[in-house]
């Protein structure tokens, strides 16, 4: 298809991804195979069978328990390498990966494990796939602000290898405020900072408001829902704010794409963008988003290239790096 090939041939910025959304069933049956680990599921159709998510936290209860596979700093190779190659054949040429450090530390692998692995991929992307990629620490907002804040300290040794943090995992009942202490603390210690707000019910503007106005963040993952304020989308805009939309992880967690949302935004003039989120799990890359999205609202090529346009944009790059793909 022409839209498709368009699409690839796109250079653009991945912003939005976690890594251990990549895990694809393929690779959950090897390492688990290599680590001795017993699955559940026989075949990767029964795996994929489990896939029917209605919301956020139906996700989530699938998500957690897969990274069980996960054990080593080759484990973690594996998985943001397996991923990378994944990127380069969707035309990305600079990734932000959200990793979840909790996830594991809280099962007994160690920090340090879980970001030389992750590291070892990132070094080897800039060398043999020309793709400049790096780590962004995602707290559990599900967790306390405490093991949050303690996750953190066990980050700084690392600090170089990591760009900026994020919050993601359940929002219900965990709003931004919760982790105001500990954001302000990486901002002292130089992190960029991001934040998810994606409940799609009333109150998740509340949390997009805390983001801009208390955290200070420097972007915002999904936050579509801004769009029911005019006055804080004018906000956003004038403050650069990037939004890392996710079309086809939208569509199953909520029960629609937010294309509305997305294009209002683009056509606002505010820095949205296109992304994958938990590719394993959502039945495409950014490439396949890229195309969803183009389907569903009519996009035409111009509206693709300021979507690309926007992912450098927003992405952490300095400025003489930016200038080099806009
Ligand atoms: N939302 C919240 N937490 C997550 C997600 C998401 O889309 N993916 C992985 N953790
Ligand atoms: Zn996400």
């Amino acid at each position: 298809r022409d839209l498709a090939a368009f699409v690839a041939g796109l250079p653009k910025a991945e912003l939005h991804l976690h890594l251990e959304g990549t895990l694809e069933p393929e690779l959950k049956f090897a390492l688990a195979a290599r680590n001795g680990i017993q699955l559940a599921e026989k075949s990767v159709d029964e795996v994929k069978a489990t896939y029917n998510f209605t919301d956020l936290t139906s996700f989530l209860a699938v998500y957690y328990p897969a990274m069980q596979v996960l054990q080593t700093a080759e484990d973690f190779f594996d998985l943001a390498w397996a991923y990378l190659l994944r990127a380069k054949q969707n035309g990305v040429v600079h990734a932000e990966m959200f990793f979840d450090p909790q996830a594991h530390t809280s099962r007994g692998v160690s920090f340090a494990d879980v970001i030389t692995g992750y590291r070892r991929a990132v070094v080897r992307a800039q060398s043999e796939l020309g793709i400049s990629a790096e780590l962004i620490l995602c707290f559990l907002r599900d967790f306390t602000a405490e093991h949050a804040m303690s996750t953190l300290m066990e980050a700084l040794p690392y600090r170089h290898w990591i760009i900026g943090v994020g919050l993601d995992s359940d929002e219900r009942g965990n709003p931004p405020a919760k982790f105001a202490e500990v954001f302000a603390r990486a901002k002292r210690e130089g992190f960029l900072t991001t934040m998810h707000c994606d409940i799609d019910q009333t109150g998740s503007i509340d949390h997009i408001r805390q983001v801009i106005e208390d955290i200070g963040a420097d972007r915002i993952d999904h936050g579509t829902n801004i769009v029911e304020d005019p006055e804080l989308v004018a906000l956003a805009k004038g403050k650069g704010l990037g939004f890392t939309t996710c079309p086809l992880s939208n569509s199953f967690v909520t029960d629609q794409m937010k294309a509305t949302e997305i294009v209002a935004l683009l056509r606002a003039g505010v820095r949205v963008m296109v992304n994958s989120d938990d590719p394993a799990y959502f039945g495409g890359y950014v490439a396949d988003n890229y195309v969803a999205l183009a389907e569903q609202a009519g996009l035409d090529q111009t509206d693709l290239v300021r979507l690309a346009a926007n992912s450098f944009d927003a992405a952490w790059l300095t400025p003489t790096r930016r200038a080099e793909y806009l």
